[in-house]
């Protein structure tokens, strides 16, 4: 193909794409793709899409704020969808009290703000993480984040302001915990394991995680990165939980495919940030802002946290009852629409081929998927949160029967 040929040739190879489909056009969620193949979109541009593809009433703010200004740049003059959102949050937001924003480009953008505020408010330098996190790709979260091959392999020397401790799923476990809890400036915390596999942080720990931080005086900061925006079942997954983190790490959903990410906390923490400490070129970008109160909207209107409880409902049922017949599925795990499908081998052990294999299938088939996981054998939904009830039973058929290959 022509376009694979000019890939080839000119963007580089450490930019890897996981289906080999080019896209025309994407609505709702399907996909287009250059020779006119429809694909269900299970991977909603890696859960940044839980409003769908091309939301006409996002399409529509996006084009009016177009017409207006696109990038007056808020360091140099500041504008009003940026204000906007900002206070919008703020009344939103699952913390009692009063809460300020500010905005970025990239999910890991935001991590490594919410770092700097966490340091700032307390004076301190040390950060807390889990085994199977997934923070982002730039030096302070490639050392955030637990995955060795691709994210890190060959990218160190890393941090050695970063601690790791063992996931949550059961309780919080400080026994390999070698640093005095009073150097910690932040813990942070995906309250289901993104990119690490989708795994649910216990309810209980999440509460033991608050506890910690509590007891001494450490930044609890949520990254609700992948698990925001309605994908759970809530706005935030942090609410199913009933603990309030001290910041929140937004990004994907936010702004229905355009880039915004940002930190949304106690303002006494947020303000701990002397003026001109935190910002850059684009973060908060008009067009961005202006998408994402449009996507507040549209989660509201259309229900769309209520709608992932039946997606994930629906998912789970299908996929549990194959399970009964088919030896490699060992488990579905998650919240809400954000379900994970481990596949396992005869030894009970990750079986990432056979993982890719079923990714294959489901694509010749008409259903675009990514997987996750430490050991990449963990196939996930990110789908759209407006999927209709029949592309969602389409897609399950199509899933299905692609499970079902040895
Ligand atoms: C939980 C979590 N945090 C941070 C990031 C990094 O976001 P970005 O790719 O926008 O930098 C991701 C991306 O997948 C994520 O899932």
């Amino acid at each position: 193909m022509e376009l694979a040929k000019k890939r080839q040739d000119n963007v580089a190879n450490g930019h890897g794409s996981i289906c080999g489909i080019y896209i025309e056009k994407a609505i709702g969620s399907n996909l287009i793709d250059v020779d006119g193949n429809v694909f269900i979109d299970y991977a909603g541009g890696i859960g940044a899409m839980n409003v769908g593809h091309s939301h006409p009433k996002v399409i529509d703010a996006i084009e009016k704020q177009i017409n207006q200004y696109v990038h007056p740049c808020f360091t140099v003059a500041p504008y009003q969808p940026y204000v906007d959102l900002a206070h919008r949050l703020a009344d939103i937001v699952p913390i009692k009290g009063d809460c300020k924003s500010v905005f970025f480009n990239s999910g890991a953008e935001a991590v490594e703000n919410s770092i700097k505020i966490s340091k700032t408010y307390t004076g301190r330098t040390h950060i807390l993480v889990f085994s199977h996190a997934y923070h982002g790709r730039t030096q302070m979260t490639m050392s955030m984040t637990y995955k060795e091959d691709p994210y890190k392999k060959g990218f160190g020397p890393f941090l050695d302001n970063v601690h790791r401790i063992d996931f949550p799923k059961k309780s919080l476990d400080l026994s390999s915990l070698k640093i005095d809890p009073e150097s910690l400036a932040c813990v942070v915390i995906e309250p289901v394991a993104g990119e690490g596999g989708f795994i649910p942080v216990a309810h209980n720990a999440m509460g033991q995680i608050r506890k910690f931080c509590d007891d001494n005086d450490i930044v609890m900061v949520a990254d609700e990165v992948q698990t925001g925006f309605g994908r759970t079942g809530t706005l935030f997954s942090m609410e199913q939980f009933k603990v309030e983190p001290d910041l929140f790490i937004i990004a994907k959903s936010i702004a229905g495919g355009l880039p915004l990410s940002g930190v949304v906390g106690r303002s006494e923490i947020m303000d701990s940030v002397h003026t001109g400490g935190i910002g850059g070129t684009f973060g908060g970008n008009p067009v961005s802002c202006a998408a994402a109160l449009a996507v507040l909207n549209v989660m509201d209107d259309e229900r769309l946290p209520e709608r992932a409880i039946e997606i994930g409902k629906k998912v789970i049922d299908t996929i549990n009852l194959l399970k009964k017949e088919i030896s490699w599925i060992s488990e579905i795990r998650g919240l809400g629409a954000m379900q994970g499908i481990v596949i396992i081998d005869d030894n009970d052990k990750p079986d990432k081929e056979h993982t890719s294999r079923i990714h294959q299938h489901a694509l010749n088939n008409g259903l675009v998927m990514i997987t996750a996981g430490t050991y990449g054998n963990i196939i996930r939904t990110l789908m759209p949160l407006t999927i209709t009830d029949e592309e969602l039973d389409e897609s399950l058929e199509i899933l299905s029967s692609a499970l079902k290959i040895p």
